[in-house]
């Protein structure tokens, strides 16, 4: 069995998205797709759950719409991806908007080298993107503080912590948020993602935790993390302005839901905004 870094789920999410253009909106994403890749993807799809094309394309386009609409009405000017993976937000948005792509060093240093590539060949727009190459297990508070310094003045900065908490444990996803707060002013927003714990009994998830598990990503099964509601609520500078999760957003977008509700990976959205 091969072993799975924590890289390749970053590939899978691209190639999920690039298996429903027409749901997540990302006409990018399938520059990232490979062979291997490609035998990932299958094997997750059939032994944990075939929805997961259809919720990761949901959760990027709820996200990419959240900012688009905030972008609008002048409220956000700069995107601060953590753990961006090989997300595409900045050729989906606007061109004026800044982009902090942050993410582990490796991650950062092949996507910097693919996207100047892909710019160069035509294949993607010109955009503004700092990438930063950290780790969220260790002490980046400093690194990106002087990073974000560095920057012009902003209008205001959306926050974007997409599929990544699930890799961080609870004492991480605290000092992020803290983090978070001393950085972003009144105001600005936090979108976020997590799976509640009522998931931990659902079959799709006992099945993830062993594909993980199997593939030495994860070195307990019981290696994840679930964030309740009160995680957020209880946020003594944020309001919860909007919490939907697939079931809801797919409403919203006319996705059919294909399966039994035990047999899906329901994430949930949180938009979160500054208020002092
Ligand atoms: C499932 S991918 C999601 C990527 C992207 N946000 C998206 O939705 O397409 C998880 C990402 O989190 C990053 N990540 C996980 N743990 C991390 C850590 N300790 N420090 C920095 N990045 C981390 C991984 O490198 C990976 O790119």
């Amino acid at each position: 069995m091969e072993i799975m870094e924590v890289h390749e789920t970053a590939f899978m999410t691209s190639m999920f998205r690039a298996m429903n253009e027409s749901l997540s909106s990302d006409t990018f994403s399938k520059l990232w797709s490979n062979s291997k890749t490609k035998t990932w993807v299958d094997a997750y799809l059939t032994e944990v759950s075939s929805e997961e094309v259809q919720t990761h394309c949901v959760r990027n386009r709820f996200f990419l719409e959240k900012i688009k609409q905030l972008f609008k009405e002048n409220k956000v000017d700069t995107l601060l991806n953590f753990g961006s993976g090989f997300s595409m937000y900045p050729f989906l948005l606007d061109g004026s908007i800044q982009h902090i792509e942050i993410d582990k060093p490796e991650i950062i240093d092949f996507k910097k080298k693919k996207i100047s590539n892909w710019i160069k060949e035509g294949k993607l727009p010109n955009r503004k993107i700092h990438f930063l190459g950290t780790d969220f297990s260790k002490d980046y508070e400093a690194s990106i503080t002087t990073e974000l310094k560095a920057l012009q003045k902003t209008k205001g900065t959306f926050i974007l912590l997409e599929g990544v908490l699930f890799f961080l444990n609870k004492h991480q996803a605290e000092r992020i948020f803290n983090f978070f707060e001393k950085i972003q002013k009144k105001g600005d927003y936090i979108g976020s993602v997590s799976y509640d714990a009522s998931i931990e009994k659902r079959a799709a998830f006992l099945r993830l935790q062993d594909f993980f598990f199997n593939k030495k990503l994860t070195t307990s099964k019981s290696d994840y993390l679930t964030l309740s509601h009160n995680f957020y609520k209880e946020k003594a500078s944020y309001s919860v302005i909007e919490h939907k999760d697939y079931f809801r957003y797919s409403k919203e977008l006319n996705n059919s839901i294909n399966l039994k509700t035990t047999d899906i990976l329901n994430e949930n959205f949180y938009l979160l905004e500054k208020h002092n």
